[in-house]
C-alpha cells in the first residue's frame, strides 16, 4: 500500500488506506506514504502516449532539433516551475484543485474567481481524454497485431497497409476505444490507486528497457547517427512560429500540466518532501523516455526511407517494421505494446479523476454516478475523433480560420488542448502562484534556499507569462 488515507467523504476516491494521524487539513484524507509513491503516481500520470506517440510525431512533423530544443527549453523554464507551482498549490490548499484554490484565496483572502484556473484544467482533461482513448484503443489493438506475428519479416508498404486497415475502420475503432475507456472507468470509479502505483513502480522500468532493447536494434540499422543528428542538431530555418506553440504545448501535455493533475496528487504529498526535487525528478524521467523513444523510432524512419512527417500514425507505421525484423520480434512487439497501453491507462486514470472528483464534491454525486456519467460522455465525444480517421477525415469544422485549415475534429481537440488550454491553465497557475498567493506561504511551501526561490519566483512571476504571451500572440498573428 503506497498512500495512506481516512476517507474524508468528500475526497474518498482517489486513494484509499488506513487512517493517519497526521496535521493540517491534509488530516482528514491521508497522504503519500513517501516521496517515491508520489514520484510514481506522478510518473504515471506524465508518461504515457505523450511520450512515445505523440512526441516523435510532432518531431518529426517539425523537423527535428530545433523543435526537440524549444521542448527541452520549456521543460526546463516552464515546465518545471509550473509543476512546482501547482505541487505547492495543491499541498497548501489539500483538497481537490478546485477546492485547493478556492480554500487558499479564502484562507489568503483572495478571489475565489481562482477556481477557474481548476475548471479549465479539470474541461482540458476530459476533452483530452476523449481522444487520448482513441490512441490507447490503437496501442491495444496493436498488442494482437504483433502478437499474431503477421508483422515478421513484412515490408514498410505491408505495415502501412495494416495501419491504414484499422484507422478505416470505423467499428474496429470504436471496440477499442471502448474498452480503453472502460479500463479507465473501472479504476476510477473503484478508487483504488494502490495497486496501479505498485504495478507503474515495476511497467514503468520495464517500458524503459524495451525502449534501450529497441534502440539497441535502431542501431543497427545504420542510420542512428542520422537520426541522431536529427534529433539533436537544430536547424533552425526548420524551425516555425506554429512549432514554437507546439512546443510550448507539448512540454505542458507530456508533463501533465496545467489541467490541475499535479495539484491533485500535491495535496497529497507529506509536507517535509521537497517540491523540488520531486517535480525535477518526474519531469527527468519524463523528458528520457521521450528522447528514447524519439532515438528508438527515426533510424527506423530513415532506414526505411519513411517520412518523418508522416503525423500520428508515426510510431505504428514504424515500431512494428523494427518487431518484424528483430530477434524475438513478436515477443518483445507484444510486450513494448502492452507496456505502451498501461503507461496510457495510468494517465488516461489522471485526466478523468479531476472531473469526476469535481462531480463528487461540487454536484455532491457519489463516485459510480460521476465516473459514469464523465466517462461516458467522454466515450460519446470519442466516436468524433474516431470518425475524424475516416468517414469524416475530410471534414475541417473550422477550416474557415487560416491557422485551422484542414483540421479534422481530432486535430481541433488535440490542438485546443495542449496548444491553448493547457498553457493558458499554466499560465494562471503561474499568476496564481507569483503573483497572488502569499510570499511567506509558498517559502514554507517549497523550502528552497533564497537565492532558488527568487529564481523560481521571478520565473513564475514573469518568464513563464511572458513567454506563454509570446508564443501566443506571435501564433494569432
Ligand atoms: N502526460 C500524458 C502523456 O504524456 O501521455 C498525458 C496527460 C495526462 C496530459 C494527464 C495531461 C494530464 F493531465
Amino acid at each position: 500500500m503506497s498512500v495512506t488515507s481516512s476517507d474524508s467523504a468528500s475526497h474518498s476516491g482517489a486513494l484509499e488506506g488506513s487512517s493517519a494521524a497526521l496535521e493540517g487539513s491534509n488530516a482528514k484524507r491521508g497522504l503519500w506514504s513517501s516521496r517515491l509513491a508520489f514520484i510514481l503516481a506522478a510518473t504515471g500520470s506524465a508518461v504515457g502516449l505523450g511520450n512515445i506517440w505523440k512526441f516523435p510525431y510532432v518531431t518529426g512533423e517539425n523537423g527535428g532539433g530545433a523543435f526537440v530544443l524549444v521542448y527541452l527549453l520549456c521543460i526546463a523554464i516552464v515546465g518545471i516551475p509550473i509543476m512546482m507551482a501547482e505541487v505547492m498549490i495543491g499541498r497548501r490548499g489539500g483538497y481537490s484543485p478546485v477546492k485547493s484554490l478556492s480554500q487558499i484565496a479564502e484562507r489568503d483572502r483572495l478571489k475565489p474567481a481562482w477556481k477557474l484556473v481548476g475548471a479549465v484544467g479539470i474541461l482540458a482533461g476530459f476533452l483530452i481524454l476523449s481522444f487520448y482513448s482513441v490512441i490507447g484503443g490503437w496501442a491495444i489493438s496493436y498488442v494482437g497485431t504483433t502478437a499474431s506475428g503477421q508483422l515478421s519479416g513484412q515490408s514498410a508498404d505491408a505495415v502501412g497497409a495494416i495501419f491504414s486497415g484499422l484507422l478505416s475502420d470505423p467499428t474496429t475503432l470504436l471496440a477499442w476505444h471502448t474498452l480503453f475507456m472502460a479500463l479507465v472507468m473501472v479504476v476510477v470509479v473503484r478508487g483504488v490507486r494502490s495497486g496501479l502505483e505498485r504495478a507503474v513502480s515495476i511497467l514503468m522500468p520495464a517500458l524503459f528497457v524495451l525502449l534501450l532493447i529497441v534502440v539497441g536494434y535502431a542501431m543497427t540499422t545504420g542510420h542512428f547517427g542520422q537520426a541522431a543528428a536529427f534529433l539533436f542538431q537544430p536547424d533552425f530555418s526548420k524551425l516555425t512560429t506554429s512549432g514554437i506553440l507546439v512546443a510550448l504545448g507539448h512540454a505542458f501535455f507530456t508533463l501533465s500540466l496545467g489541467m490541475a493533475v499535479m495539484m491533485a496528487y500535491g495535496s497529497y504529498l507529506p509536507k517535509n518532501i521537497s517540491i523540488a526535487k520531486t517535480s525535477i525528478t518526474v519531469s527527468v524521467i519524463d523528458t528520457g523516455v521521450a528522447l528514447l523513444a524519439g532515438l528508438a523510432i527515426f533510424p527506423i524512419v530513415f532506414a526505411n526511407g519513411l517520412e518523418p512527417g508522416a503525423g500520428p500514425g508515426l510510431i505504428f507505421q514504424t515500431l512494428p517494421l523494427a518487431f518484424g525484423q528483430m530477434p524475438m520480434g513478436s515477443f518483445f512487439g507484444t510486450l513494448f505494446f502492452v507496456l505502451l497501453v498501461f503507461a496510457a491507462w495510468t494517465s488516461g486514470i489522471s485526466l478523468l479523476e479531476p472531473i469526476v472528483e469535481w462531480l463528487e464534491e461540487r454536484k455532491g454525486m457519489n463516485r459510480t454516478v460521476s465516473t459514469l456519467g464523465a466517462g461516458i460522455v467522454c466515450w460519446a465525444l470519442g466516436i468524433a475523433s474516431i470518425l475524424s480517421l475516416n468517414l469524416w477525415a475530410d471534414f475541417a469544422p473550422l477550416g474557415f480560420v487560416p491557422m485551422l485549415e484542414g483540421k479534422t475534429i481530432f486535430d481541433l481537440l488535440d490542438f485546443f488542448t495542449a496548444n491553448i488550454m493547457l498553457p493558458l491553465g499554466g499560465l494562471l497557475v503561474a499568476l496564481f502562484a507569483g503573483w497572488v498567493m502569499s510570499r511567506q506561504a509558498m517559502e514554507k511551501e517549497l523550502a528552497l534556499s533564497p537565492g532558488m526561490f527568487n529564481l523560481w519566483l521571478i520565473t513564475v512571476r514573469f518568464v513563464t507569462p511572458v513567454a506563454v504571451a509570446v508564443v501566443f500572440i506571435y501564433n494569432l498573428m
